[in-house]
């Protein structure tokens, strides 16, 4: 069967990745993909924010059988909806269910309405009314845009000062654009994150192999928000109990409550989770794979990925068996001098004789003139997997240090944190 990939990131590489393994995949192509894809894939020269030129492509290209939507912002502008009209099958949540990422209002407020643990918060369309109450707010205060930021949209506010100034830039100034038209204003909370991405039909949810990500741009959790510097997997302190609690609490009620709304999600949900001394609480949704999570999570995937995709189109996921591999996985993102303020591209990329058993997943590359070179913030991320995590971080590592281009930064300390925390 021929498969058609939307995405340029890292994330789609690993996807392609996975789906290239399946026995019944014919030919990939990639909208728009990068280098790394292109060994993979045919890639195509199309934006696939253009619904109509999206399915104009697919009307053209019948031996194209089958569509997986993997970013953000095509699912929000209701790609999936798009394709399905014109009878073209797809992986990916329809418009209405994307809201669950799109809105931050929208999935604060299923939350409130159907007992799902989450931060206490209000939400906000007028700036004097946001302002008031986050004066009187219980320090630190965390501000949420509405709508989709590049994950940028989110400022954890210490003193009444940064609040106010945090407040001003999302809703006055619109550094987020039409996002801050409303926002939210969150309770701050405290504990070890996860991430649980999880398989769903609507009628089944299947959580995959948790993940850490690491959102920071420098060693030590400092710097600005990034999309991602590493991921690693699994989470050490994320055992039996807790998995029997966030099924329990939070996936099965958000799949049920999706599903009383009229916005039955098909696809992947990402659930980005909290241990609170309260237990686990949401932090967010999002209404795809995390990138950098699949490079860490579809390694350890022991199935067939186009069977769970197409499992998932056709709501029969409780039919598929899912697994996992034992041991641990660790992405180590190589980011661009700068990032993620501001950055220059199209520096060659020289890599030396990387582990066989080390993937090399591509986010922010192209070839210019037959050479590798930089496209992106996020340039390469190192994917390694070891009997520990220990292992698996030495490996990526070890890898890491073949690999250069100018400017290029990474963090040094994937894969460390929460060991200490002991496994529930
Ligand atoms: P998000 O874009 O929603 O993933 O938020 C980015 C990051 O901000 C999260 O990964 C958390 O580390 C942090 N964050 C978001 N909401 C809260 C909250 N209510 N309390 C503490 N930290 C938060
Ligand atoms: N790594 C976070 C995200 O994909 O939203």
């Amino acid at each position: 069967m021929n498969i058609l990939v939307i995405g340029n990131g890292g994330r789609e590489h690993a996807i392609v990745h996975a789906l290239k393994k399946s026995p019944r995949a014919g030919k990939i192509y990639a909208m728009k993909g990068n280098a790394g894809i292109g060994e993979l894939a045919e890639l195509v020269d199309v934006d696939y924010l253009d619904n109509k030129a999206v399915g104009d492509w697919l009307d053209a290209h019948p031996d194209v059988e089958y569509t997986v939507i993997a970013p953000d912002d095509p699912l929000a502008l209701g790609l999936a909806d798009e394709l399905e009209s014109r009878g073209h099958r797809v992986f990916g949540p329809s418009k209405r269910a994307a809201a669950i990422e799109s809105s931050k209002a929208f999935a604060k407020e299923l939350m409130k309405k159907y007992g799902i643990p989450t931060a206490k918060y209000e939400i906000f369309g007028d700036y004097e009314k946001a302002l008031a109450y986050v004066k009187g707010a219980p320090l630190p205060v965390v501000l949420k845009a509405d709508g989709l930021a590049l994950g940028k949209g989110v400022l954890i506010c210490r003193t009444e000062k940064e609040a106010e100034e945090g407040l001003k830039e999302i809703m006055l100034d619109k550094k987020f654009g039409r996002a801050g038209d409303k926002v939210v204003v969150e309770e701050f909370l405290e504990g070890p994150e996860v991430s649980v991405l999880a398989f769903t039909d609507g009628k089944t949810i299947v959580p995959m192999i948790t993940s850490c990500d690491h959102k920071r741009a420098f060693d030590g959790d400092e710097g600005l928000n990034t999309g991602g510097m590493g991921t690693f997997s699994p989470a050490p302190f994320y055992g039996e109990k807790c998995a029997q609690e966030v099924m329990e609490k939070i996936m099965l009620p958000t799949m049920a409550a999706m599903n009383a709304e009229g916005r039955t999600f098909r696809g992947v949900l990402y659930f980005g989770l909290m241990k609170t001394k309260e237990g686990m609480k949401v932090i967010e949704y999002n209404s795809r794979f995390g990138d950098p999570e699949t490079q860490v999570v579809l390694p350890m995937l022991k199935g067939d990925l186009l069977d769970i995709f197409e499992a998932v189109t056709d709501e029969r996921l409780s039919e598929v068996k899912i697994g996992w591999e034992d041991g641990a996985c660790v992405c180590v993102v190589l980011a661009s001098g700068g990032y993620p303020v501001k950055y220059e591209k199209g520096k060659e990329i020289e890599i030396g004789e990387i582990d066989k058993d080390v993937v090399l997943y591509h986010a922010g590359t192209k070839r210019k003139d037959g050479k590798l070179v930089t496209d992106g913030g996020r340039v390469l991320g190192v994917c390694a997997r070891g009997k520990t995590l220990e292992e698996a971080r030495r490996k990526a590592y070890e890898n890491v240090g073949k690999i250069r281009f100018d400017g290029m930064f990474y963090r040094k300390d994937i894969g460390i944190k929460y060991r200490d925390i002991s496994k529930e």
